[in-house]
Formats: structure tokens, sequence, C-alpha cells
């Protein structure tokens, strides 16, 4: 046998650590973001409030950079803020909010153009149906004409459907009939030929408002005019909607030829209102001990409750990551979350996957883990 002296065992060793340091130094592993670890199943977003966009709290704002490679405005591109008179449109906040996701190289999400609530009042003053109709589509049409080619999708319609599946009869409908609907994508594509297009709603899990859902949308494809995607919202609970009510909407979504995103997602833990037979939600229960159980802190059983949720939801996100574009959460820390407001006031709630100090709960870390488990399974 060759024999190798010390000193050349010493020089190889020399040798052999430089090498390991260099390629350390050439490829420096990214860190374990979301915004890393989701990179090649769908995009991972979160909806962002004023102070967010403009970047006021600095370790808020690193974790919005570091994290998510989407954005969503939570309010700012609503008619009431963004078009608050038939003349004036005001879009300083939200053009930060384009700069603040071109900074990050983020997939930016508009939020939203035809929606009856958050209104600007003045367009409930127009009487006259014709008038109505131009004023509608003025809306859209100079709303997508400013940010042509800056936003990457637009929730085109928001919230259209009641839970049996039938239009709802918003200010939209009652004036313009359904046609509103083919109308608002029609609009939109004619300014701009390349945004994404998607219909956003709540409880897109539920039997027949996912009939009325996937109704709605062939009508609209089957008049030859562009729908690119159905947005679940994903306002969810502990232990509803169930696993399987996800996955089927998830599926029955794409058989539509679209694509499915979940566009604001939380998973409250507070006991649900409407889960109690004939609840008049505010004023019943503002104030109420019963419905607002940790008003102090999350204990450590909830806690892993929603470490499991989130898990579960998020296995089956992965599971059909060919359907989805993109998971985006409805804020980043629970501070921030408006279901410490709704449906009742004053509520202490933890939906979201960082804390009142903004450090990640074990939400988070599941969702990483779960990734890196998938990212590790063989093949099929
Ligand atoms: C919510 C915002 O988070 C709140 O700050 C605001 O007071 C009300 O609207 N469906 C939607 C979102 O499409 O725009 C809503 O956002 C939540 C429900």
């Amino acid at each position: 046998m060759m024999k190798i002296s010390k000193q050349t065992l010493l020089t190889l060793a020399i040798f052999a650590i430089a090498i390991s340091c260099k390629k350390t130094e050439e490829a420096p592993s990214q860190p374990n973001t979301l915004r890393n670890v989701y990179k090649d199943a769908f995009y991972i977003g979160t909806a962002v409030n004023r102070f967010q966009i403009e970047e006021t709290d600095s370790t808020m704002a690193a974790i919005v950079g570091k994290e998510f490679n989407s954005i969503t405005a939570e309010n700012m591109m609503k008619s009431v803020h963004m078009h608050p008179k038939r003349d004036t449109f005001n879009f300083e906040i939200a053009d930060k909010f384009v700069a603040l996701g071109e900074k990050y190289d983020m997939f930016i999400h508009g939020h939203t153009l035809i929606w009856h609530s958050q209104l600007s009042p003045w367009f409930k003053t127009i009487e006259d149906s014709l008038e109505f109709a131009d004023v509608a589509e003025k809306h859209v049409k100079d709303i997508t004409t400013h940010f042509k080619g800056k936003i990457d999708s637009w929730d085109v319609v928001n919230e259209a459907l009641n839970e049996d599946g039938t239009l709802r009869n918003s200010i939209f409908l009652k004036k313009m009939g359904e046609d509103y609907l083919a109308s608002a994508f029609k609009w939109t594509a004619e300014i701009d030929p390349d945004v994404d297009l998607y219909y956003n709603d709540y409880n897109m899990t539920n039997v027949d408002k996912r009939k009325g859902a996937i109704r709605m949308v062939k009508n609209i494809l089957d008049q030859g005019i562009k729908v690119d995607g159905i947005g679940m919202q994903g306002h969810w609970h502990l232990n509803s909607p169930s696993l399987e009510d996800i996955e089927q909407s998830i599926i029955d979504y794409s058989e539509l030829g679209v694509k499915v995103a979940i566009t604001e997602l939380d998973v409250s833990v507070l006991p649900n209102p409407w889960d109690l037979e004939g609840a008049e939600i505010s004023q019943n229960f503002e104030n109420s001990e019963g419905m607002n159980p940790y008003k102090e802190s999350l204990p450590d059983s909830i806690q892993v409750k929603l470490a499991n949720r989130y898990k579960d939801i998020f296995n089956i996100f992965l599971k059909h990551k060919d359907k989805i574009s993109r998971v985006t959460f409805w804020g980043v820390s629970d501070g921030q979350s408006w279901l410490n407001g709704f449906p009742i006031r004053g509520r202490t709630n933890y939906p979201l996957l960082f804390d009142r100090d903004l450090k990640p709960k074990a939400a988070y870390d599941s969702i990483i883990a779960l990734k890196e488990r998938f990212d590790k399974q063989p093949a099929n």
C-alpha cells in the first residue's frame, strides 16, 4: 500500500477545506423563506396596508420583502379610496404599492375593479341605468389604463354571488343586469390584453356557491370573453371548510380551464358566529367573553391546531400545484388582521403566520417543513 506522509495529508486537507469554502462563497444557499421554499410551486403573497406599502416599520418591511413574492393592496385600490369622486382618481398610494412590488421583484395583484362593497358613495347617486353603465366602464378602463403593464393580474369582479349560487342583487346587477359581469372582463381585456383576469369570492368551497361560480364563469367564457382565473378568498376556520371541499373546489374550478388562486388566506381560531343559529352578529356578540376567549395569548394547544390546519391546507395546495397560480395571505401578522374586527369588533384573533411581535409562529414552521419534506419525496 502506498504510504502517504503526514505532510501530504495536511496539504490535501487544507486543499479540501479551501475548495469547500470557495464553493459556499460562490453559491450561498438560499435562506429558507416562504418565497424561496415555495418558488417552484406557486407565488406566495401577502396583502399589504398603507404602512407596509410605505415601509414605515423596518422589521415588517424586511419580512414583506424576504418572505413574499406577490402583493395585493388590502384596501388602497378599492373604489372608495382610488376613485373617491366621479372625476377624481387617487393613484398616489397605489403607485407606491406598485413600486414596492417592483423593488422586490414581485407578482403584483390588483384588488378590485367591480365590487358592491367599499364602493365610492357617488356611484349610488347615479339613477339612470345607461349613465351608470357608462360610468362603470370608465371606472374600469381609466384604472386599467393607468396600471397597464404594471399590474400582473386583476380581481375584475369581487363577490358577485349569493351563498345559494344565484347572483347577488348588487347595484351593478340592478342597474346593468347580469351582462355587467361579462362586460367588466371585456373592458379590462380591451385595455390590457396581457393582464390576468380573475373572478374572486369567499365561501367558494360551498357546493351551491361553487356551482354558481362555475356557471357564471362558463357563461362568460362561452361568450368568447377572457377569464384567466378564479380566486378563492380562503377566509377559513380551524375546522371548516373540510379538506375534501377545499380539494374538490380546486379541482372543479380548474376543470374550467382557468387558474385557481387562493387570494385572501387566513384561518380564524375564534368561535364563528355564523355557526350559531340565528345570530345577529355584531350586536349580540360585541364584548361577549365567550366569543373572545384568547384575549391575552393563544394557548399552546390552539397554536398547534393552527399549525396542523395550515399544514393540511398546504398539503392540498402542493398536491395540486399544477392548478394553483398563487397563495396570498390576508396580511403578515396577527396584529394587522382584519379578523380582529370582523365579524365581531374588538376581538383578539391569531389567523396569520407571524405573531404580534412579528415572530414566525408554529404555523410558519409547519408549512416550510412540509415543503421541504415534499421536495424530498421521490417523484412518481
Ligand atoms: C377587508 C380589509 O381587510 C379590511 O381592512 C376592510 O376594512 C374591509 O375589507 N373580502 C375582500 C377584501 O375581498 O377586500 C376584504 O378586505 C375582506 C373580505
